[in-house]
């Protein structure tokens, strides 16, 4: 299967190195509209560079386009492989703007094919904790709290977002709380903030309350211009049960019953998540199995940050659909 990989920033060239790993998949050429972003690349085989996406899509005639381009411009670069039968695997968000979000969701339904890489919960931390809790340890659910505290500089488009603490990284933590519990949104209330120490444009704080089916009720708080106290990106959850109390802290599990404490091993967090997707994006391609971040499932992770922005500027909770 031959691949287009748009983009060669921070991400897209990890992408790059991945790309280049599978057997499966040929690497054919990678577009950037910054030439200086090829200098990167150390080990460029055959695969050829442009600086025009479009141009690289006609030439190449790839199977699929990896779009890690920043969230503004999947839009653009969706619909040049979407008007030419191009799948496509795109970087999370699937838009910024909500009328491209629907754009994007229109072309998808009208055939084209489209897979989000939302991958934190293709991660084996994430696939371990999912399994301990299928496993019913701390029984329903009654509340989850999420802790996300990261001392973040920001570089590239992140320093213009509007909202980067939402549309950057809490939106991985909202698609993880819909994987962790196989539940939906019933309703949020949201916060967001800049607070004076910031080296911020946009928000870089977020408080919001949830209601899940079940009646699961979540506390989220989240900040990327931390003092001290990191956490690591997945964030400290606290999932709390009839049973008893799933803790994920700083990379460890705990379960806590009746006063007791359990260290629960957790396996080696290696990278797998890049590969994961490409295994579920490639057996989508060719056999048509619906992955788990279809665009079909993203939606509902994207629209439930929509719902937070909505939450924010009215004041008030939203009943999500
Ligand atoms: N899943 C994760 O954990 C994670 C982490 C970081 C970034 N990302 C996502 O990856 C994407 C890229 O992020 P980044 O940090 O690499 O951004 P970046 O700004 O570092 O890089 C983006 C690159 O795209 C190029 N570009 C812009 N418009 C283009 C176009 N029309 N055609 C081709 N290239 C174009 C820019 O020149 C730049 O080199 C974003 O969607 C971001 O949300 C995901």
């Amino acid at each position: 299967m031959r691949a287009l990989l748009t983009g060669l920033g921070e991400w897209g060239v990890l992408w790059y190195r991945e790309l280049s790993r599978r057997t499966d998949i040929v690497l054919a050429g990678a577009s950037d509209k910054n030439e200086k972003t090829w200098d990167k690349i150390q080990d460029k085989g055959n695969c050829k560079f442009f600086t025009d996406a479009a141009s690289a899509m006609d030439e190449l005639k790839p199977d699929f386009v990896l779009n890690a381009a920043p969230p503004d411009a999947h839009r653009i670069i969706n619909d040049l492989a979407f008007d030419r039968g191009i799948s496509v695997l795109s970087e999370k968000p699937i838009a910024v703007n909500w009328d491209d979000v629907l754009h994007i969701v229109s072309r998808a339904n009208a055939g084209q094919k489209l897979m989000i890489a939302e991958n934190y919960r293709y991660s084996s931390r994430c696939r371990t904790i999912k399994e301990i809790l299928s496993q019913n340890k701390p029984g329903n659910l009654t509340s989850i709290k999420i802790d996300f505290n990261r001392r973040h500089f920001m570089e590239n488009y992140h320093k213009e977002m509007l909202n980067p603490i939402l549309l950057d990284v809490g939106i991985h933590h909202l698609d993880m709380l819909r994987y962790f519990t196989g539940c939906e949104f019933k309703n949020i209330y949201t916060d967001f903030y800049t607070p004076a120490e910031s080296w911020y444009k946009g928000f870089s704080n977020a408080v919001m309350c949830i209601t899940m089916e079940n009646d699961i009720k979540v506390l989220y708080n989240g900040r990327l211009d931390a003092h001290s106290n990191e956490t690591d990106w997945y964030a400290n959850w606290t999932f709390t049960g009839v049973n008893g109390i799933l803790r994920y802290q700083n990379d460890s599990l705990y379960f806590d019953t009746g006063g007791q404490t359990e260290q629960i091993t957790l396996p080696e967090d290696k990278n797998t998540s890049f590969n994961v997707i490409l295994d579920e994006f490639t057996a989508y391609i060719l056999r048509g199995t619906l992955p788990q971040t279809h665009i079909s499932d993203n939606i509902k992770t994207q629209s439930i940050a929509q719902a937070a922005v909505n939450s924010f500027e009215k004041g008030k909770v939203i009943y999500v659909d």
